[in-house]
């Protein structure tokens, strides 16, 4: 009788981690679909918790009481055939377009920090990709979540392109916010990012880094889809 190989079955995971704005939400969602696998956007989950949050009046630093939340609300992400590629329920309503308003994100990076928060979610995201092959982005995504996806990429821009992309997302929905309180947010949320205890962004070991300053999206995306190609051939 063969020994049994003791090796995990590894998913042809894609993990796509980087920093805010540097475009890994709309590369994740395009990769996704050339490749036809699932898009998870694991930023959504913890602005689902933020929202929550906000609306039920939890300091947003406290952990106990986030990890209660979580418990009190249900967070379901789906995906769709609207423009982001998924929808996020949260106790069954759908609240996707205001995850992205002003208040969320200004408090997601710190109910982000709580490792009471990430313990749950990051289970949750292993749980979606434990039979399926998925493309997830994040910040944490080929350090923690899947540090054994052989596909990792660490998606990266400058401060100044990562504020001129999001400066342009802003206007085309209709929103007033000048440059330099804008630089100051992406600092800001950087800055907590890459500095909190629990699982800072920093690339993960072997990562594909790719720095988008001066590329567009398909650029990114062809790159990314030919790594694979070439990796899956030799067996990654
Ligand atoms: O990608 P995004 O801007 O939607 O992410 C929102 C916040 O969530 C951001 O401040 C970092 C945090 N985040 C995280 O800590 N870990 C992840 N895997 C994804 C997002």
């Amino acid at each position: 009788m063969q020994a049994r190989s003791h090796h995990p079955v590894t998913l042809p995971h894609i993990a796509i981690d980087g920093p805010v704005a540097s475009g890994k939400s709309t590369v994740a969602l395009m990769v996704a679909r050339r490749l036809n696998l699932l898009y998870v956007d694991t930023g959504a989950m913890y602005r689902a918790v933020a929202l929550a949050a906000l609306r039920d009046g939890v300091e947003l630093d406290d952990g106990e009481a986030l990890a209660e939340l979580l418990q009190r609300h249900r967070i379901d992400l789906e995906p769709s055939a609207e423009a982001r590629g998924y929808a996020v329920h949260l106790d069954g309503a759908d609240v996707t377009a205001r995850l992205f308003h002003g208040a969320v994100t200004a408090a997601v990076s710190t109910v982000a920090a709580q490792p009471q928060v990430r313990r749950v979610l990051v289970e949750r995201q292993r749980e979606i990709a434990r039979h399926r092959a998925v493309v997830m982005a994040g910040r944490d995504i080929g350090t923690v979540v899947l540090p054994g996806a052989p596909f990792k990429v660490f998606l990266t821009a400058s401060v100044a392109e990562r504020v001129r992309r999001r400066w342009e997302e802003m206007q085309a929905a209709g929103s007033t916010i000048d440059a330099q309180a804008l630089r100051a947010e992406v600092e800001r949320r950087d800055h907590t990012d890459t500095t909190r205890v629990d699982s800072p962004l920093v690339p993960a070991q072997g990562a594909l880094v790719l720095d988008s300053s001066a590329l567009r999206a398909e650029e990114v995306v062809e790159r990314i889809v030919s790594w694979v190609a070439s990796g899956a051939a030799a067996g990654a």
